[in-house]
């Protein structure tokens, strides 16, 4: 019963990882630089946009965690099916749940390989977050300002922990439940990020000032990170949708784990570090 774990140098792929070895499942880890990878587990270099790289990896494994790319999944569903794998857990995307996901570049990536793994004749589980509490990791360079920069300051979004997410996603891989579901997750409440800012500040211990930007500086800012020019529209929208209706909160995190979701305070101080 070996679990591997894709992405395991990324932010869920890591908190899968961990929460995998706790429950003393055998693991093992796959990243394109098993170099840089710092685990105490078994490693194994695997580009899921090669699938070249893929039989080795698979190798007398029974189920994977998987990142979204779309690039190479028909030749990782091959590989998988090759290997005897029976389940496959994908981070996929809340967005692919929206009404209008049709009309959405994020929605439709991550549509493609929900789609092929549905299509497998092996199982599957999708697991559809909404917005993660990393996200304010992109906060950081402003943090150090003093400042807390984003558009649509009153947003409610249901920022989730990584570290619930890898619960979740440990808790299927080790057990085989939930074949055949899409599982809506989210963190305890809608919080604003003029809220989340707040209780960086508090857990930081040092004031900190929102700015609100227009639409147009932040796909401006979004623009020079490298986002493909239909994302930062998109996101906006979603944004701007989130100041009149919150994001979907759901009770999903403590069905699956029997834990309740941790909130964005917990999230803050476990990450304080990230920030000084
Ligand atoms: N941010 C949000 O609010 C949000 C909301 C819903 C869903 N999501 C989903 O969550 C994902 C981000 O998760 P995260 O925060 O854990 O990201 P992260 O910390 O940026 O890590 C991304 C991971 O993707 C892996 N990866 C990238 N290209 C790969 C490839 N060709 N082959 C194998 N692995 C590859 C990387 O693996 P290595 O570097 O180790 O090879 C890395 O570990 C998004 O891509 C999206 O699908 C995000």
């Amino acid at each position: 019963m070996t679990v591997l774990v894709t992405g395991a140098r990324g932010n869920v792929g890591r908190a899968v990882l961990d929460a995998l070895v706790t429950a003393g499942q055998d693991v093992r880890a796959a990243s394109r630089d098993v170099t840089t990878l710092d685990v105490g587990v078994a490693k194994v270099s695997a580009d899921l946009e090669d699938p070249s790289t893929l039989d080795a990896a698979l190798e007398g494994v029974s189920s994977v965690f998987l990142y979204t790319r779309p690039q190479g999944i028909e030749g990782f569903v091959k590989a998988a099916e090759a290997a005897g794998v029976r389940h496959v857990v994908l981070l996929s995307s809340g967005a692919t749940l929206e009404p209008r996901s049709a009309q959405s570049r994020v929605a439709r990536l991550h549509r493609a390989v929900e789609e092929a793994l549905i299509a497998a004749p092996f199982a599957e589980t999708l697991l559809n977050p909404g917005s993660f509490a990393t996200n304010t990791l992109g906060w950081r360079a402003d943090i150090a300002e003093g400042v807390v920069r984003t558009p649509y300051p009153d947003s409610r979004v249901g920022a989730i922990h990584e570290r619930d997410i890898g619960d979740v996603a440990a808790k299927i891989l080790a057990d085989g439940s939930h074949a055949g579901e899409a599982l809506q997750l989210s963190g305890p409440e809608p919080i604003s990020f003029r809220e989340q800012a707040a209780i960086l500040a508090d857990v930081l211990g040092r004031p900190l000032r929102v700015e609100e930007l227009t639409p147009e500086q932040a796909a401006g800012r979004m623009a020079a990170l490298g986002w493909p020019p239909e994302v930062p529209p998109e996101i906006l929208r979603a944004m701007e949708r989130t100041t009149r209706e919150a994001s979907v909160v759901t009770d999903v995190v403590r069905d699956v784990t029997g834990h309740a979701p941790r909130t964005f305070r917990q999230w803050a101080e476990d990450h304080r570090a990230d920030f000084s």
